[in-house]
């Protein structure tokens, strides 16, 4: 007899992680949005001697690493969860503020987890279109919030459109939410944004015990193998919900050890922040040469249409073949779209090439 299963995991989307990982090293990895940059040997080294010590397990608490973020920040650490990743934060987020009868409110298209968030739960989804730059139309989520919100989802910048909204207009969002609204913003790639100051936003926390920043690991610092994000948080309360509805330990320790030595290397965050910007906009321009518009990207990669009479899968097939991998849109939630990660400049004018050929 089979296994009978909660009736709810019928409904669970499968995210739609990228190919790549059983291939050698001469492909162009720009599916993931991952960082291009190794972690630095200081950090490879905090994590062997973390290694060292498994035999027991990580700090449940995290202390180290919520003291070291806590000065970066200067938000208190009570105010600071970690996570298995900012996802592992984002999926408890869910499990502690929704339920059947209760709202969820994001943009479409968005990142890939959030519509997991009301499939696991039981919770209603309410999707609000992009503007026509692809960038979150911040009025209509405001006025997509009922007496049942209980979460609002803002990506800024957003994936997988790479556009972000500036600081002042998530102020002006926020102070229009009702305070039993958690507002989280997904920062995963704040850093690249040039609109404003990347840490904008972290003086909108004191005003507002809703406000949730998700920011990772994953992205600037390059250490998505790990797993390791946290949440900046406008009240202890959301921390205590998130830490309850986990295990115990779900951040590892070579996670923890890595994080934190990782933060002592802000000049290094900057630089690579930098060439990653440079590189955008290298690719920004190769892309408008082949007579395409792409979208105002603030993140580590681009988001393209490709025109009507092109198709995507053939794009995407073609590009693989040149050993140049790339996320189809529909896969993404818009048809006809390619994102493509900021890779290497080598990795860069690869994809430029491969492109040049298949238009
Ligand atoms: C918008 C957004 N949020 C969160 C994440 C997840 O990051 P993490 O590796 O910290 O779970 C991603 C990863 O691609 C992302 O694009």
């Amino acid at each position: 007899m089979a296994l009978e299963f909660a009736k709810r995991i019928r409904r669970i989307p499968v995210y739609p992680a990228a190919d790549g990982y059983a291939l050698d090293d001469d492909v162009a990895l720009l599916a993931s949005n991952e960082s291009p940059f190794r972690p630095l040997p200081e950090v490879v080294a905090a994590a062997q001697r973390a290694i060292e010590g498994v035999n027991r397990y990580p700090d449940p608490e995290s202390s180290t690493l919520r003291a070291a973020l806590s000065a970066r920040y200067g938000v208190p650490p009570n105010r600071i969860a970690v996570g298995n990743g900012s996802c592992d934060v984002l999926l408890a987020a869910g499990e502690a503020l929704l339920e059947p009868g209760a709202e969820l409110v994001y943009a479409w298209p968005s990142f890939s987890m959030y519509p997991h968030l009301a499939a696991a739960t039981g919770a209603t989804a309410l999707t609000v279109d992009l503007d026509a730059d692809d960038r979150h139309d911040l009025d209509a989520l405001a006025q997509a919030v009922t007496v049942a919100t209980r979460l609002l989802v803002v990506c800024n910048p957003n994936n997988p459109t790479s556009t972000a909204v500036p600081a002042a207009a998530l102020a002006e969002l926020v102070e229009r939410v009702p305070p039993y609204v958690c507002v989280i913003v997904d920062e995963a790639y704040r850093e690249f944004s040039t609109l404003d100051d990347p840490d904008a936003t972290v003086d909108l926390l004191g005003d507002h015990p809703n406000l949730v920043l998700l920011r990772t690991f994953s992205k600037v610092y390059g250490l998505c193998g790990l797993r390791v994000g946290f949440a900046l948080c406008g009240s202890q309360e959301f921390r205590t919900a998130v830490d309850q509805v986990r295990q115990p330990f779900f951040a590892n320790a070579a996670a923890q050890a890595a994080a934190t030595e990782a933060l002592r290397h802000q000049d290094e965050v900057a630089r690579r922040v930098e060439h990653t910007i440079a590189a955008r906009l290298g690719l920004e321009d190769g892309l408008r040469e082949l007579g395409l518009a792409p979208a105002d990207s603030q993140a580590n990669f681009v988001w393209v249409g490709l025109g009507e009479d092109r198709d995507e899968a053939d794009v995407v097939r073609g590009l693989a073949e040149r050993r140049v991998l790339v996320r189809a849109g529909t896969a993404l939630g818009r048809e006809g779209f390619l994102r493509v990660t900021v890779g290497t400049p080598e990795q860069n004018e690869r994809f430029l090439a491969g492109l040049r050929d298949l238009l």
